[in-house]
């Protein structure tokens, strides 16, 4: 059997032989036999945008891996910054290594102070905080002109280091400035998660976070780092693609992150499940969505079919958050909405199942957070995939991205004068 697929012209039978490589057929190939015809592919469904060493995601049987390390046992032994890492250096670190990358983001924590206030000050006190991290990210680009030299590999790692270590300190201002609380800056002296916990909450004296939520951070970390071609990744290098900035690139990724369909979802569910309100309501609920009023947010995934991993880690890890917050009393509408969906042939038949957001919201709402700050949490942990993607684009040379379209639109026709209309 060969690895190959042939295509034939009808109109003028000629063929072409495209082997298949890594599961992909070259479009270059096809664009010999057939100039002029375009693959149409709305959504990019059937579309491998690049080829990419970083994650492996195989939706079929439920297989997440960054730079082959199964998702599982990072979840379960690594820390989120020795994951940023992997992804962004393609191995883990040894020790020298370790110490040197989490001094080197401890080290860039920092925003500069006049920028922070400037711009945070600009929005209203209910400015979504979304809207302040997109901005805050893209403007930062103002402040590192140098990061327009994309072409340098060390200015991209300093570009890269400032990025994943600011990203917190961005978001727990946006909170601040929600709630007209003056800011708390960072600590280099805690890990990662703590910094940001801290820098989201501490008020007056010091500061505790208990060991299971500091785990249960780490690993909402971990789960969102990398999920490989996704909606805003795409948009990362897209926007990339033009050789803009990395600040601005990754603002491009944060602004599709925050539609409801990508990073939104987890606020979405949460919505939901206040919506629906009490248990006895979810039977109802689940028919509204049959007949089309609606979509069961947190489930659903354009790649996997199966299962989500990231949906059981974080199942597990909800129960290890509840032993310390308390149960949130919107589990149990949760578990009767999964039960109900996983048992009914609309679902089922689709296969549609409960993504990683079905459960993240319930575990960052009973650690304090408010929905308006789930997205910004999914960026802090995504920042290292964006990145990772943006400098395999540039390290790939590719080439602008620039698709092209079916047109459908009128055929020419002459202006007239708004008196002729
Ligand atoms: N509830 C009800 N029906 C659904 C849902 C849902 N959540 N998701 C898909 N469907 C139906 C859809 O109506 C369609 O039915 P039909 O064939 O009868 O028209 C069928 O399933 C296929 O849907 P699709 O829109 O073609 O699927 P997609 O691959 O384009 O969309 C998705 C994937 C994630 C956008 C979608 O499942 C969705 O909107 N889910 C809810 C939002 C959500 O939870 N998003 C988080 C994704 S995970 C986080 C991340 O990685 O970004």
């Amino acid at each position: 059997m060969s690895e190959s697929v042939t295509i034939t012209d009808n109109r003028t039978g000629e063929s072409i032989e495209i082997p298949i490589v890594n599961g992909g057929v070259d479009a270059a190939e096809w664009r010999k036999l057939l100039p002029g015809i375009w693959f149409a592919d709305p959504g990019l469904a059937t579309t491998a945008s690049t080829t990419s060493a970083i994650t492996e995601l195989d939706g079929e049987n439920g297989i997440l891996r960054y730079r082959g390390y199964p998702i599982e046992q990072l979840a379960e032994n690594s820390t989120f910054l020795e994951v940023a890492y992997l992804l962004v250096y393609g191995d883990l670190p040894n020790q020298a290594e370790h110490d040197a990358w989490i001094e080197d983001i401890t080290t860039h924590t920092y925003v500069h102070e006049n920028y922070r206030k400037r711009i945070f000050d600009a929005f209203h006190y209910d400015a979504h905080p979304m809207g302040l991290l997109t901005s805050g990210v893209a403007g930062l680009s103002t402040f590192y002109p140098e990061a327009k030299d994309i072409e340098d590999p060390e200015n991209r790692l300093q570009q890269t280091v400032r990025l994943i270590a600011k990203m917190p300190t961005l978001a727990a201002a946006a909170y601040r400035h929600r709630l007209g609380q003056p800011f708390v800056f960072p600590d280099n002296n805690v890990d990662y998660p703590t910094n940001f916990l801290r820098m989201m909450w501490q008020i007056g004296g010091p500061y505790e976070l208990d060991p299971a939520l500091q785990k249960a951070m780490e690993i909402l970390l971990i789960l969102h780092a990398d999920h490989e071609q996704n909606c805003s990744t795409t948009a990362a290098r897209v926007v990339g693609s033009a050789h803009a900035d990395p600040y601005s690139s990754i603002a491009a990724a944060c602004a599709a992150l925050y539609g409801p369909r990508h990073g939104g979802a987890n606020e979405a569910v949460l919505n939901m499940l206040d919506e629906i309100g009490s248990y006895e309501n979810v039977d109802a609920f689940i028919e509204s969505v049959k007949s089309g009023e609606g979509r069961l947010m947190g489930f659903g995934h354009r790649v996997y079919k199966n299962f989500d991993p990231r949906a059981t880690i974080i199942k597990n890890a909800a129960y290890d958050v509840f032993e310390v917050t308390g149960k949130n009393p919107r589990l149990d509408i949760a578990l009767k909405l999964e039960e109900a969906a996983l048992s009914d042939d609309y679902f089922v038949s689709r296969k549609l199942y409960p993504n990683v957001d079905f459960y993240s919201g319930l575990i960052y709402q009973s650690m304090g957070f408010p929905t308006e700050m789930f997205t910004v949490l999914f960026a802090i942990g995504r920042t290292p995939g964006w990145l990772s993607h943006w400098n395999e684009m540039i390290e790939q040379n590719s080439r602008i991205a620039r698709p092209r379209q079916l047109y459908t639109g009128p055929e020419v026709r002459d202006y007239k004068p708004l008196s002729a209309r």
